[in-house]
């Protein structure tokens, strides 16, 4: 924040804790801490570091909007507010919930090809299995239910990456407009086109130029630069290998997501190349 209030000038000015303008509400393993942490390089936008889990979360939501408010980090009045809690997409719950809070909230949602996200996905809880010396269930058993050999349904990290159902129920509540979808995928390879499409969703004047993101070979990643002085990458735990998946599981699961894909394109107008 000190660097923000530096480079915006701002000497005066009452700090206050704002309630979010924009929520990125999903989609996990979608690249949503690279979006938070880049859009926080715009000298306008100011985010929430911890996931909040405030509308997901019983106990949490139990606790008022003003406990909400509170978790969000000091900003002048002209900037905005963005906390990311990827579980918001999957909780049935939450859209209404963020609709009482502030029905005009802009929500923005990073995808990536859903297969990959899965792996992802997985990657994510098998490490945290091995961290704790327990063994686990292969990618392959989980996915497909080995009496009927189908895509298996129950799979959370299948699930998830259904998109258009997740996203019809949160239309229950708000109007398409008020979605904006990231390519995932592209953030990771090119992340300033999906940024500037990303400040034009939210009304905010270019703010993050091409010298605030920089390739770094050995992480294989763009990492962040705030000033001359100020640079970082995220945590190691993002962009872990992923295991290697068999051919007939990944081809039986893009022909499952196939149509959910055809409706999300549909619904969202944001066409993507996905198998
Ligand atoms: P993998 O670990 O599968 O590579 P989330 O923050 O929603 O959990 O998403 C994690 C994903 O963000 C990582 O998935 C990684 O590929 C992606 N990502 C996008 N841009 C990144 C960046 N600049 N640095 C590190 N990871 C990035």
């Amino acid at each position: 924040l000190l660097h923000k209030l530096r480079r915006s000038n701002a000497t005066t000015g009452r700090l206050i804790q704002q309630l979010p303008h924009a929520v990125i509400i999903g989609v996990r393993k979608g690249g949503t801490r690279a979006l938070l942490e880049m859009l926080n390089l715009h000298p306008a936008v100011v985010k929430a570091s911890q996931e909040v889990h405030f509308f997901d979360n019983d106990h949490n939501y139990g606790r008022g909007v003003a406990w909400y408010r509170r978790r969000m980090p000091f900003s002048l009045p002209g900037q905005i507010t963005i906390e990311k809690s990827p579980a918001y997409f999957v909780t049935e719950k939450v859209p209404e919930r963020i609709f009482r809070m502030n029905l005009s909230v802009k929500l923005l949602v990073i995808v990536r090809e859903p297969t990959t996200r899965a792996i992802s996905d997985y990657t994510q809880v098998l490490e945290g299995k091995e961290r704790k010396n327990k063994t686990y269930h292969s990618f392959e058993t989980l996915a497909v239910d080995s009496s009927t050999r189908e895509v298996n349904t129950k799979y959370k990290a299948v699930r998830t990456s259904v998109y258009a159902k997740h996203l019809e129920h949160w239309l229950e509540f708000f109007p398409v407009q008020q979605f904006h979808v990231v390519d995932g995928d592209r953030l990771i390879t090119d992340p300033l086109p999906e940024l500037r499409l990303v400040e034009r969703f939210l009304n905010l004047a270019h703010g993050i130029s091409r010298d605030n993101l920089y390739f770094n070979s050995t992480r294989g990643f763009y990492c962040l630069r705030f000033s001359r002085r100020f640079s970082k990458c995220l945590a190691g735990s993002k962009g872990r290998p992923h295991p290697d998946v068999d051919p007939a599981v990944l081809d039986k699961l893009r022909h499952f997501y196939r149509p959910f894909n055809q409706k999300f394109y549909q619904i969202t107008g944001r066409k993507f190349d996905w198998p």
